[in-house]
């Protein structure tokens, strides 16, 4: 048969239209026999224009949900979010699953071999489906001002006030698994691949266990190594990244615990993983991530402290201790937002920049590659993160007065070293805007703004830090007329490969 598009939708539309004119098929059974013949992913609804009252949609590895209406109607989409304003009630496909749907009609769901299969049907969380703006011109803004309240969502019943403990059900369940890990591998994509990066950090240090960090889309093709007594955790903000959760699947062949780390309930990698913690920072609209990062970043600070409590490879002071700031931290995150004004002023002097980079070192070093890429994503500006030490090995020669460098220089083991970094982009004439802590005057002399934080233990600067990035990308993004919500080119879930 010739094919008469390039596009693999329609293609499929046409097999299927083949194969029932040529086997003298209903489209159910000429459907299943297509989607046995067909390799990747997908997820379709069909439409016979001879039975106008019946959709059939089906999917493999790409996210499909059904919502259920009170009065017999169905809502079909991609996640909860677009259909939660309509019913509290949806059926989750599996892969290789066909759902029959008839107006009025109960729902019915074979698999590609026709054997009748009985999903479950789950809550959709009530919040989805009361989104709205508010008062900000643009969800991102709206979603970097939610922040410390979607960190106390994040660790309530979790961080615990009694005695600044805390307690997670993951940790309880699979506890021989996970303190008796022989190794780490984190898997994820962009925003979630720095909170990995920084999990990375928070893990070694604490627990003891050497952690891997990995771009999803490398790791499933490369025929990694999985060790018995490995752990793998996947983050994802929407669960439904193509590459994380193919990344999941294969980790999970291979015998890995398989650990999620999502902020979508329900969605296909919380299904696939064993077990995990869901962020609980509530839908996030905006393409460029702000809350789940920090909200990833939270719960990987809660699980690592956890563990290396159970562990027995901290201090129970500096546990109790470190569990305590972890609790205060909303509260200083407010104060960090204080600066909205300051960097709103800011903002205009870099909307013609072309190149910026972004410095920091030790757990600063990701929030540096986090702020960077929130600029490219929604100002279009080329913008590096770099740890800060590596510029002397070539990036250097990028410097000059054209070139706007912001410094993430807030109070930390590594700030003397960082110190002399800056003073080398200084004195190649590079402009300098350091992120510092309230009280450390030491940067001030070399740099072209300054905007103060609030004093934190160095692991949970990021948490701090990123704030003012986030508003500096924003506001930048604001001043050049962008549409920071939906920037070029970029999907909020990227459900293909
Ligand atoms: C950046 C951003 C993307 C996502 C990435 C992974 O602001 O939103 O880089 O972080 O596409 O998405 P999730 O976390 O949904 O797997």
């Amino acid at each position: 048969m010739p094919f008469k598009s390039e596009t693999d939708s329609e293609v499929l539309v046409q097999l299927v239209e083949y194969i029932m004119q040529s086997n003298g098929l209903e489209v159910l059974e000429a459907l299943q026999v297509a989607l046995q013949q067909v390799i990747g992913a997908y997820a379709i609804v069909i439409l016979d224009r001879e039975h106008p009252d019946t959709l059939i949609c089906a999917r493999k590895s790409s996210p499909l949900v059904i919502g259920l209406g009170a009065d017999g109607d169905y809502h079909i989409a991609s996640d909860a979010l677009p259909i939660a304003a309509y019913t509290s009630q949806a059926v989750y496909l599996d892969d290789n699953d066909i759902a029959i749907l008839r107006y009025g009609q109960p729902l019915q769901v074979v698999n590609i071999q026709n054997e009748a299969q009985h999903p479950k049907i789950k809550q959709i969380d009530r919040t989805l489906g009361d989104i709205s703006k508010g008062d900000y011109p643009f969800f991102m803004l709206k979603e970097i001002f939610e922040q410390p309240d979607c960190l106390r969502d994040c660790m309530r019943g979790r961080v615990l006030s009694d005695d600044d403990t805390i307690s997670l059900s993951a940790v309880a369940d699979y506890r021989k698994q996970l303190t008796e890990a022989s190794r780490i591998l984190i898997v994820a994509c962009g925003t979630s691949w720095h909170a990995g990066l920084i999990g990375k950090q928070l893990i070694e240090r604490f627990c003891r266990i050497p952690v891997e960090v990995e771009y999803a889309s490398e790791f499933r093709y490369r025929d990694p190594v999985i060790l018995p007594g490995d752990v793998v955790i996947a983050i994802s903000q929407s669960g439904e990244t193509a590459d994380t959760l193919a990344a999941a699947e294969l980790a999970r062949s291979k015998g890995a615990l398989v650990f999620g780390i999502c902020n979508a309930v329900g969605s296909s990698i919380s299904r696939q993983t064993h077990t995990g913690i869901y962020i609980h920072v509530g839908p996030e609209i905006g393409v460029a991530s702000t809350k789940a990062f920090t909200g990833q970043v939270t719960v990987l600070s809660m699980l690592a402290l956890c563990l290396a409590h159970e562990r027995k490879t901290i201090s129970e002071a500096d546990y109790h201790e470190l569990v305590g700031e972890l609790r205060r931290i909303p509260a200083k995150m407010e104060t960090a937002l204080q600066t909205n004004e300051l960097i709103r002023q800011l903002a205009p002097v870099f909307t013609y920049a072309r190149n910026c980079l972004y410095l920091g070192r030790g757990y600063n070093y990701p929030v540096a590659l986090e702020g960077a890429l929130k600029l490219k994503e929604i100002s279009y500006i080329h913008a590096e993160g770099y740890p800060a030490a590596e510029m002397k090995h070539g990036p250097i020669a990028l410097i000059d007065s054209e070139m706007p460098v912001f410094v993430i220089a807030t109070r930390e083991t590594l700030l003397d070293k960082l110190r002399s970094n800056i003073q080398e982009v200084k004195a190649r004439g590079g402009r300098i805007t350091a992120l510092t802590t309230v009280g450390d005057n030491s940067i001030r002399r070399y740099a072209d703004h300054v905007i103060e934080l609030p004093d934190t233990h160095e692991c949970f600067q990021p948490l701090i830090a990123s704030v003012p990035l986030q508003l500096l990308a924003y506001h930048i993004a604001v001043s050049k007329g962008l549409d920071v919500d939906y920037p070029r080119n970029l999907a909020k879930s990227v459900t293909v490969e």
